[in-house]
């Protein structure tokens, strides 16, 4: 049976080797849930940045520049990080340089300790997400984007729900993913309510987001994609194949 292992925070990243093993990245609300969305309207490549000063300077390369800090589009950028700006089909085809609060970070924290792959799951994807995990055959690190560096409630959620998803096939040695596990095993049948008292979902309301990002991001299984690290880039290599197979 393979291992899943849960990392609450990317600050304890250090304490983990990642060598080999499958690396889901989680940031529910809402960096991974958007890049899903990029993807399945058709989004060619996404290039996590750490900054957006760094970020800005990819539009003169005819990257879409996106920027969220705190929540928030940053000033300045084309778009922010809420899924619903990501079903513009006029993205389709475009790359994108991408900065958020902390998925982005998270991300390229993960990729700095060279595991087999980096994959990016959210609700939306979870079943074409844990097929993809059980397939590699690999040991499995669910790593939570927290909120900068803290712990936060949805990605250790949506965590618990990867780990009840992959029961039969990976099994847990630590603490950190039986608290998972236990979480969405209690919460399982209103996962909305759960998350509507998160820190983060105060922090919208705080912010009068005019969209219901939460609702959005806790559809289930909407999509069939699975947005994996190829280089620097997040890619939909699903699709690739698919377009290899039509060719041939
Ligand atoms: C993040 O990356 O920190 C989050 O997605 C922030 C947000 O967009 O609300």
């Amino acid at each position: 049976m393979n291992k899943v292992e849960v990392i609450h925070s990317p600050a304890l990243l250090p304490l983990y080797d990642l060598k080999d093993k499958v690396v889901v990245v989680i940031d529910i609300l809402r960096a991974t849930t958007t890049m899903c969305v990029a993807f399945n309207t058709g989004v060619n490549k996404i290039l996590p940045v750490a900054s957006p000063d760094e970020c800005f300077m990819f539009k003169e390369f005819d990257f879409i520049i996106a920027a969220e800090r705190n929540a928030v589009r940053v000033p300045g950028f084309d778009m922010g990080n809420s899924p619903f700006e990501y079903e513009n089909p006029l993205i389709a085809g475009k790359n994108i340089a991408f900065t958020t609060t902390n998925g982005t970070k998270a991300i390229k924290m993960a990729k700095a300790m060279n595991p087999h792959s980096i994959l990016i799951g959210s609700f939306l994807n979870i079943t074409a997400l844990s097929k993809k995990i059980k397939e590699s055959g690999r040991d499995l690190i669910l790593l939570c984007s927290g909120w900068k560096d803290k712990y936060n409630l949805e990605d250790t959620l949506f965590a618990g729900a990867v780990i009840h998803k992959l029961a039969a096939t990976y099994g847990m040695h630590d603490d950190a993913a039986l608290s998972a596990y236990f979480l969405f095993e209690q919460h399982q049948d209103n996962l909305e309510a759960l998350v509507r008292k998160s820190s983060h979902a105060e922090r919208f309301t705080i912010l009068h987001l005019q969209t219901d990002d939460v609702k959005y991001c806790l559809q289930q299984d909407t999509l069939s994609i699975v947005p994996e690290m190829e280089g620097e880039f997040l890619v939909n290599l699903g699709l690739k194949n698919e377009v290899l197979i039509m060719k041939f």
